[in-house]
């Protein structure tokens, strides 16, 4: 290319970036960096990671530190743009809302517009959506048939051709769990069925915690097993809260040195901190990638594939199991409600393929946030001893030394629920949500929102608004408590969001950190190794906020 043509090129590019710069202004949207054609914002992730670091949402936001993570620097750039502003992910509209009352107004106040979730690519290939009419793409496009992956069929294929039949057309409508689900009918019936008989079985209820407690007995046992020694909780702590999730949903749980068991939770959370990586962001724009068989690429589809194999077989045994008199566990339930409905209603979503989805959910959505939550409280037990002293005189006084927690006691230990709720607004393991949609065009803050637009709730940033909260960086549990030591609720605490998609799991996860945590800190002193480096609490950035790897000494109590 001569230098003439290069600066031919220069000079289209340049106006074409001024054109959609004055584009995005006449249209009303809220303010941000100006996106390049068909890449947005994000064509620097195609650049190698040296030439990244330079690219405007890092220059921008946080100088060179590349270890900022995607919450903070929306934060950063919100300084910039205001609260409310946008950018371009490929063709996709993206809007994040980084303060407290945005949030609401729209999560809360125009909840029917701003409750959808995203055809996003990537998540349509993950979970086999199949093409259905209104917003955003049609489905993920097939990929060429080389690159086709032999994809498994989708469990109980029945016998009766009548009802093969049935069943494909149910599958056309889109087969999404609950966590991406539209916002629907079909979400609305799956959501409130999950929810109810989540609770049959104790979700946030006294007959719940008596597996909770047992489960804190295998956590004690293996803990003292370190003794004096240095350990990573990690491990336990996740096996520890998987089996419960495993216990409602497959009314069994698994033994920690299960290999299938182990293989499994580190497959789920490698899962969720690749499906972040920006060159699988990239399958947003470019769908095709996903079927490159290299890098993450490659690894993701595996990882579906195993999780597909191990959840399908535990489905399987459960059919065949199945007592009608007895329903053993969440699945059992869906089973027998997916046969009644089979019998009134042959429009009905309840199938095979949903309750796979939404086991996935729940375990997807269920572990690696609870399991982050109780690692951030250690960590932070263990890097501020006064606090965790302080806790433990509440549970001796309250409890005493010998007696399994119960949620019973939670009312008379407003310190204890203090210092867990800090620890979730300083950590916020779901920084930024699951990502929302807009399902008509609306007006937010004076700005113009188009139907199809990615709203992102930027709760790390509620969370740190110095506007809400005093000295927002600090770790002061006092924040939580009244003069009297009484607890005070505060709005602009969202851990796990607000409006209708609000966390479907939060009575449980809220149980299961006051009991594991109550127990934890009645059984043991937790500690950093004396000559260990204090480790960074800004976290690792996957779909959820885990801390960076760490390890404690314990002391028996
Ligand atoms: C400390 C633990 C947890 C935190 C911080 C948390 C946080 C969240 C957040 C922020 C959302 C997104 C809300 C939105 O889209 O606006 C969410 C959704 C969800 N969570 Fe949780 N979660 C936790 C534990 C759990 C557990 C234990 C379960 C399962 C039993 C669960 C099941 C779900 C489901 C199914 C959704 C999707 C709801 C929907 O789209 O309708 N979560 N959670």
């Amino acid at each position: 290319m001569g230098p003439a043509e290069v600066l031919l090129l220069g000079l289209a590019a340049l106006l074409a970036w001024a054109w959609l710069r004055r584009r995005r202004r006449a249209r009303g949207l809220p303010p941000g960096p100006t996106p390049w054609p068909v890449l947005g914002n994000f064509g620097f992730a195609l650049l190698p990671p040296r030439l990244r670091r330079g690219s405007w949402l890092h220059r921008r936001a946080a100088g060179a530190d590349a270890a900022v993570g995607p919450p903070r620097l929306l934060a950063g750039l919100a300084r910039e743009y205001g609260s409310v502003f946008s950018f371009s992910l490929g063709p996709h509209l993206v809007v994040v809302l980084n303060d407290f009352r945005s949030v609401r107004q729209a999560l809360v106040q125009q909840a029917a517009v701003f409750s959808d979730r995203p055809r996003m690519p990537l998540v349509s290939l993950v979970t086999k959506e199949k093409g259905e009419p209104g917003l955003g793409p049609r489905g993920p496009p097939r990929p060429p048939a080389s690159l086709r992956p032999r994809a498994g069929r989708l469990p109980s294929a029945p016998q009766d051709p009548r009802e093969q039949q049935r069943r494909r057309s149910r599958v056309a409508v889109a087969v999404h769990g609950i966590v991406f689900a539209h916002y629907g009918p079909v979400w609305r019936q799956q959501r409130k069925f999950s929810h109810s008989t989540l609770r049959h079985f104790g979700l946030g209820k006294l007959s719940l915690e008596p597996k909770i407690i047992e489960e804190f007995k295998y956590v004690k046992e293996e803990m003292q097993k370190h003794g004096a020694v240095p350990f990573s909780p990690f491990p336990i702590v996740s096996k520890a809260v998987s089996n419960i999730i495993c216990s409602l949903c497959f009314g069994q749980r698994f033994d920690y040195n299960d290999t299938e068991f182990k293989k499994m939770l580190d497959l789920m959370s490698r899962a969720l901190e690749i499906c972040l990586n920006t060159q699988l962001l990239l399958v947003n724009i470019c769908s095709w990638l996903y079927y490159l068989p290299f890098g993450p690429f490659k690894e993701l589809r595996q990882i579906e594939k195993d999780i597909t194999t191990f959840l399908k077989k535990i489905i399987k045994d459960h059919r065949e199991s199945l007592d009608v008199e007895n329903p053993r566990d969440f699945i059992d339930m869906y089973l027998l409600h997916m046969e009644e409905e089979r019998k009134s209603n042959s429009d009905s979503s309840f199938n095979e393929d949903y309750l796979f989805y939404i086991i996935g959910d729940l375990f997807f959505a269920g572990t690696d946030t609870t399991t982050n939550s109780l690692l951030w409280c250690l960590l932070y037990m263990s890097l501020n001893p006064e606090v965790q002293e302080k806790v433990h005189e509440e549970i001796e006084r309250v409890i005493g030394p010998d007696r399994a927690p119960s949620l019973t006691d939670k009312a008379q230990m407003p310190y204890t629920e203090a210092t867990i709720m800090e620890v979730q607004r300083l950590t916020v393991v779901v920084p930024l949500s699951i990502p929302h949609m807009t399902s008509e065009t609306t007006v937010l803050q004076g700005y113009t929102i188009p139907k199809g637009t990615v709203v992102l709730p930027n709760l790390w940033s509620v969370h740190r608004d110095p506007a809400i909260w005093e000295e927002p960086d600090e770790f002061h549990p006092n924040r939580f408590l009244d003069d009297q030591g009484q607890l005070v609720k505060k709005e602009a605490f969202i851990p796990f969001g607000i409006g209708k998609r609000v966390c479907m799991g939060e009575q449980l996860a809220k149980m299961e950190l006051f009991l594991m945590f109550a127990s934890l800190i009645q059984s043991f002193k937790f500690a950093l190794p004396k000559d260990s480096e204090t480790p960074l609490l800004t976290g690792r950035y996957g779909l959820t906020l885990a801390p960076h790897p760490f390890n404690v000494i314990i002391s028996k109590r």
